[in-house]
């Protein structure tokens, strides 16, 4: 391992040939309280995927409504306000080569019904909202979620 960084290469030119990306993931407030929180992050460098911030917070309203922007208009947008800011979460941003979908390949579909065991969200999810965990879908989504959670110190 290279001595800045913890991705292999630690210069910007090896991290696009290598294409490393960074994804935000939340252990939700059920994940909390499950206790599942050090299972998860396991999972997570067992397949050789870095944390390279981690935090824990509990998530305002103003945060909930900005993370989840995208769903302001679908049916279960209240409910999952309440949820997401029910109690402490774990803020995490993870790196490695195709994190966002290797990450989101970790934790499974939406649904922990429909989720496999194995999965993150087939092993300790409830039901389509009370799910576990967050991991960002898109680069684009990435880039803004990290710079919500971690870019400023307000939260
Ligand atoms: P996330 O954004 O939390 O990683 O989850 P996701 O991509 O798998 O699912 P998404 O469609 O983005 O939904 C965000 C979160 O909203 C809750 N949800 N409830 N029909 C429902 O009641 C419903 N659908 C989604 C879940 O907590 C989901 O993770
Ligand atoms: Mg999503």
């Amino acid at each position: 391992m290279s001595g800045c960084g913890n991705s292999g290469k630690s210069d910007i030119r090896g991290e696009i040939d290598n294409n490393i990306e960074k994804s935000l993931v939340v252990v939700k407030p059920d994940g909390v309280r499950k206790k599942v929180i050090g299972e998860i992050i396991s999972r997570f460098e067992k397949e050789d995927l870095n944390i390279e911030k981690l935090k824990m917070l509990r998530i305002s309203r103003e945060l909930a409504h900005r993370h989840y922007q995208d769903h302001k208009d679908k049916s279960f947008f209240d409910i999952l306000i309440e949820y997401i800011t029910s109690g402490p979460v774990v803020a995490m941003v993870i790196s490695g080569e195709n994190a966002i979908a290797r990450v989101r390949g970790l934790i499974g579909p939406t649904d922990p019904r429909k989720a496999e065991r194995g999965t993150i969200r087939g092993d300790f999810g409830d039901d389509i909202t009370v799910n576990v965990i967050h991991g960002s879908d898109s680069m684009e989504n990435a880039r803004r979620e990290i710079e919500l959670f971690f870019g400023q110190s307000k939260w």
